[in-house]
């Protein structure tokens, strides 16, 4: 089937309760990964790239990528997600090049790391707004800011300073009308998310649940969501690495957020410990080893047992066949007709 609208999958999530994990890619065995782990689990899937993948890859091979997955996965639906567009213009390229939705980030200026005004987000998300939806394209938004900065975006500092104001969540939903709106609770994105277990003094899930009142109809998206296992960690740590000890986001804390509304989960950072902890111990136990594929292919693997893990606990699996695609030129109309307005 064609490339979905991530609208569409989000609409029918939330119609149902679950959650859709959103996994980052940058190369071939990264979708590769995430398309067994959606044949085995029955999972509609978004995939997403940011900036830095899709300059690595140069961003016609993802594409491609993108479509051979479609081809050879026919039963799933696949959403091809900008994550972090940092301007109009990153994501008018992203709908050109043919994303099927896009993020713009107008929590942050276009450098990624400094925290913007109101009305600066207001006029962005605005902009990117009229011209994704008059392709039948999904946005995302963001208000309130991550912390960190280990991977480029993300205001610094712990997380807890921009938190999402509930009562602006809904104010900007009204001025901008996006579909998705990433939401900023004390988690950031990397590994270094948390010093031990978080608990509500640094992951505010009473926020979210409070954001959700106030925005029921708006898909809610967590992102800095990887669970960052011990067991990952350990694995590096095992053969060489040196990771300091750290928590992530625990699953169960992302189920509950589920059941307030979250439909979207970004998760980049459990992928990346799998694929390294893989490579790691075959280049540690066999050194003598040089063909890529001895450790592409056990790295592959490895990303594919998380992504069939967090899309049973996300609670997708078993739906990909709930859903019939609807054309982007027909959402385009629905868009027109004022069918997804904010309530
Ligand atoms: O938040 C971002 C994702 O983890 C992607 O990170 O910009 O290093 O590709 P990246
Ligand atoms: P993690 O670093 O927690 O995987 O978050 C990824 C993310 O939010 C991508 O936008
Ligand atoms: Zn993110």
């Amino acid at each position: 089937m064609p490339l979905v609208s991530m609208r569409q999958l989000l609409d029918e999530a939330a119609r149902k309760g679950y959650g859709v994990g959103a996994f980052n890619v940058n190369n071939m065995e990264q979708i590769q990964a995430i398309m067994e782990a959606a044949r085995e689990t029955e999972s509609p899937v978004i995939i997403q790239a940011s900036r830095g993948a899709r300059s690595y890859s140069q961003d016609r091979f993802l594409y491609h990528l993108m479509l051979a997955a479609t081809e050879l996965y026919p039963e799933i639906p696949v959403v091809l997600h900008l994550d972090h567009g940092n301007s109009p213009a990153t994501c008018k390229s992203a709908i050109e090049m043919g994303f099927t939705s896009v993020m713009m980030d107008g929590s942050l200026m276009e450098d990624g790391k400094t925290p913007s005004s109101y009305e600066y987000n207001v006029r962005v998300t605005r902009e990117v707004v009229a011209m994704a939806h008059a392709k039948g394209v999904t946005v995302e938004a963001e208000i309130g800011t991550l912390g960190g900065i280990e991977d480029g975006h993300g205001a610094g500092g712990s997380g807890l300073e921009h938190l999402t104001d509930p009562g602006q969540a809904e104010q900007f939903v009204k001025d901008t009308n996006c579909d998705a709106l990433a939401i900023a609770i004390g988690t950031s994105h990397g590994a270094y998310k948390f010093t031990k277990k978080p608990d509500g003094s640094v992951l505010k899930m009473d926020r979210l649940i409070e954001i959700h009142k106030r925005i029921p109809a708006t898909h809610l998206v967590m992102h800095g969501s990887s669970s960052v296992p011990k067991e990952l960690q350990d694995i590096i740590n095992q053969y060489g690495g040196k990771l300091k000890p750290t928590w992530g986001v625990p699953v169960e804390e992302i189920q509950l957020g589920i059941k307030n509304g979250v439909r979207k989960i970004n998760v980049d950072t459990d992928n990346r410990l799998a694929m390294t902890g893989a490579i790691r111990k075959v280049l540690w136990e066999s050194p003598e080893k040089f063909d890529p594929r001895d450790y592409l292919k056990p790295a592959r693997e490895a990303m594919k047992k998380v992504v069939m893990q967090r899309m049973t606990q996300f609670g997708q699996a078993g739906h990909a066949k709930e859903i019939t695609p609807i054309p982007l030129e027909e959402m385009a109309e629905m868009y027109r007709k004022g069918q997804f307005a904010a309530r």
